[in-house]
């Protein structure tokens, strides 16, 4: 098969991570016999720095284009103290919003050689971690208007938080088909105690629930899943929820793996088209260093072979591979230990491709 991808290496660590999914990308291709074409755009702070603006319009009609998109990450210190819709996260929410990807897939499975890096106790660890976090990607508070202004002489912030009852349904189904394909459990986090948005999320969730009844279902409030995850996460198959809460038990959730350099991620809309990218930012403190860890990315691509180009083989030689190269005990920094082969970026890149 022949596929066009569209490529975004963006800021900080995001280049030398991306170059190596590239590398374990072509040694995929040329064992299976396929052609990968790449086509490099900016979005983020290079963006910035390059065109004046997080997003350039180029950028999407290239994305549009394509048949996937793989990204980096974003952002960094030297654009911190531009005005908020300026900012290259700005580019990032952007993009997802015109590439319509609203449902962010975000695994956490623990990595059987890395089991010792896991922060949690053994014996809660020993009942198992694999979980996906589904998280709604273009609406909620990401998207309200964000304002700031004076009023009877104090200052005032406000963010809009704000869900359709379509955006909602679209990402319970996402949520209802991948229980589907694993064992068969959703947990629909909210906090619906206190918001509107979320008791129209848990109504919504109900009756796809009721249409659903081979698939478990039960609500959590996004406080008590916060706690659960660290508590026992054995009791999570597929994790629903909004996008905040999302993005911020999806950094919980990948702690608990033992490294945030491991987790990467899909982001979905309607067809095969999506944008892959790890979970972890930019790191601009080891930039340029090839000392990052690109496992995130190069697990990236591989849940871009196997979500939008249906290829499921080439996608678990990936996997394989990685985890070939952990258990010969090669490690990165970041999830270096006693006793282990501390490799650069480069290095670990390599060792994972000629596993493939
Ligand atoms: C993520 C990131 C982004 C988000 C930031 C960089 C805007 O944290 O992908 O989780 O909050 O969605
Ligand atoms: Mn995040």
């Amino acid at each position: 098969m022949e596929k066009n991808i569209a490529v975004i290496k963006g800021d900080g660590i995001g280049p030398e991570i991306v170059n190596e999914a590239i590398k374990v990308l072509d040694k995929t291709a040329e064992r299976f016999g396929h052609k990968f074409s790449y086509k490099e755009v900016l979005m983020g702070g290079c963006a910035i720095d390059a065109e004046g603006t997080p997003l350039p319009q180029k950028t999407i009609d290239v994305c549009l284009a394509s048949d996937s998109v793989l990204l980096g990450a974003v952002g960094g210190p030297k654009w911190d103290t531009l005005p908020g819709d300026q900012r290259p996260e700005k580019g990032l929410l952007g993009i997802r919003k015109a590439l319509n990807l609203f449902a962010n897939i975000r695994p956490a499975k623990l990595f059987a050689p890395l089991a010792d890096a896991c922060p949690l106790k053994k014996e809660i660890t020993d009942k198992g971690l694999d979980l996906v976090i589904v998280r709604e990607l273009t609406g909620g508070v990401y998207f309200g208007k964000h304002t700031t202004f004076e009023e009877d002489g104090v200052t005032v912030a406000d963010d809009d938080m704000r869900y359709h009852d379509y955006e909602i349904e679209r990402i319970i189904r996402v949520a209802f088909d991948m229980a589907k394909k694993r064992s068969g459990k959703v947990s629909s986090v909210d906090k619906a105690n206190v918001l509107d948005t979320s008791r129209l999320w848990r109504k919504i969730a109900h009756s796809i629930s009721e249409e659903n009844p081979d698939v478990q279902y039960n609500d959590v409030l996004v406080d008590n899943c916060a706690m659960q995850l660290v508590r026992d996460p054995s009791q999570f198959d597929v994790i629903v929820t909004e996008n905040l809460f999302g993005d911020i038990l999806s950094d919980e959730a990948s702690m608990i793996t033992g490294s945030l350099g491991m987790i990467p991620s899909a982001s979905l809309g309607e067809g095969s088209f999506g944008m892959y990218e790890p979970i972890h930012g930019s790191a601009p403190d080891i930039a340029g260093q090839n000392i990052a860890n690109p496992i995130a990315t190069i697990l990236s691509a591989s849940m871009m072979l196997r979500y939008s180009f249906d290829m499921g083989k080439e996608a678990d030689a990936i996997d394989d591979a990685v985890n070939k190269v952990l258990a010969e005990g090669y490690r990165t920094g970041d999830i270096m230990s006693e006793g282990m082969k501390k490799v650069s970026c480069s290095e670990i890149g390599s060792l994972i491709a000629d596993r493939i």
